[in-house]
């Protein structure tokens, strides 16, 4: 068999993608010339220049300059649809798609213009085949009353989202942090997941699973260092949303040969893997497949298990579920 294009072909569903990391530098240069922002950068070229990373952290500070140019509800539709057609093309059948509001609302971008941009682009997607859904996410280095503020916000529409996560700058940040902002939203009948072991120890996985209590944990690649953790993470069948440029990009492993995915996956876990920012990390999902597979050896076997593991951890109805498996 043709492997790269059995991972190309194959209905896979999307659970881990920052919707503001898929924004393009020719798309930020076009809404930021449309809203008359000036970028600090003369050109894509000298933007993308700007894209070497070190840490999470060195990333993060130019993701969120980059969101800046995002001001109308049509900026947040053209850069979810910009995305949902690349989904279309690596046959990503369902998407669960983050944003991060807090982002927009501290500059004076209204939770309604944030939220009807991207739903509006959800809903259209159904003419492509994808499913699309938004998780909300919590930047988790703001404080527990700003989370709150950004929930209150967000509940007047809670029928366009269908769960909460937690990222931004992990180490210094628990979880526990977001421990009565998570119970609430368990109230609310919110799905919950959370960043976890991307660049933090395994006990910030532990207390997503046990003090958060989330579903999923997005990266959780730092989970391998723990072998009880690992034995949890099997029995419980919790999904780890691994993304692996991510993890080259900003340093988490030292090149793709070295990523531990397979060993995840040995060990029976129900890991997936995901693009996370693909505007930054050089790769959407099918590309992820492709260069992980190339470098780590994975065989047609952990295609399928890769596929179905997709939409096992995916939030989609018990019968669509069925379907796609
Ligand atoms: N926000 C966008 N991408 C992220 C990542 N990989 N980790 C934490 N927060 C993020
Ligand atoms: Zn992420």
């Amino acid at each position: 068999t043709d492997l790269p294009a059995l991972l190309a072909a194959m209905p896979k569903a999307e659970l881990h993608i920052h919707i503001e990391g898929s924004l393009e530098p020719e798309l930020m240069f076009q809404l930021a010339r449309r809203n008359g922002v000036t970028l600090p950068y003369a050109s894509v070229e000298d933007l993308r220049k700007a894209y070497a990373f070190s840490n999470l952290q060195s990333f993060l500070d130019i993701y969120y300059a980059g969101a800046s140019v995002l001001l109308h509800e049509q900026d947040f539709h053209d850069m979810a649809w910009a995305y949902l057609q690349r989904a279309r093309h690596d046959n990503v059948l369902r998407a669960e798609i983050f944003f991060d509001p807090q982002t927009h609302t501290a500059r004076g971008v209204s939770m309604e213009t944030v939220m009807g941009g991207l739903h509006r682009a959800c809903t259209d997607a159904k003419n492509l085949g994808v499913d699309a859904e938004l998780i909300l996410c919590f930047l988790r280095h703001l404080s527990e009353q700003e989370a709150f503020e950004t929930l209150e916000a967000a509940l007047p529409l809670r029928d366009r989202f269908i769960g909460v996560g937690l990222d931004s700058s992990e180490v210094g940040h628990p979880p526990e942090k977001f421990a009565r902002v998570f119970a609430r939203c368990r109230e609310l009948g919110l799905h919950l997941v959370a960043h976890a072991g991307e660049e933090g120890p395994p006990e910030y996985v532990w207390s997503a699973l046990d003090v958060l209590k989330v579903e999923r944990i997005d990266h959780g690649v730092q989970s391998a260092r723990d072998p009880a953790l690992m034995q949890r993470l099997a029995q419980d069948r919790i999904p780890l949303t691994v993304c692996p440029l991510s993890n080259l990009k900003l340093r988490v492993f030292p090149d793709l040969a070295q990523h531990n995915l397979r060993a995840l996956l040995d060990a029976g876990l129900v890991a997936t893997v995901n693009s996370d920012d693909p505007a930054y990390f050089g790769g959407y999902i099918n590309a992820n497949f492709l260069q992980t597979f190339a470098a780590t050896g994975l065989d047609v076997r952990h295609a399928y298990q890769l596929a179905r593991n997709s939409f096992e951890g995916s939030f989609a109805q018990a019968s669509a579920k069925r379907r796609y498996i």
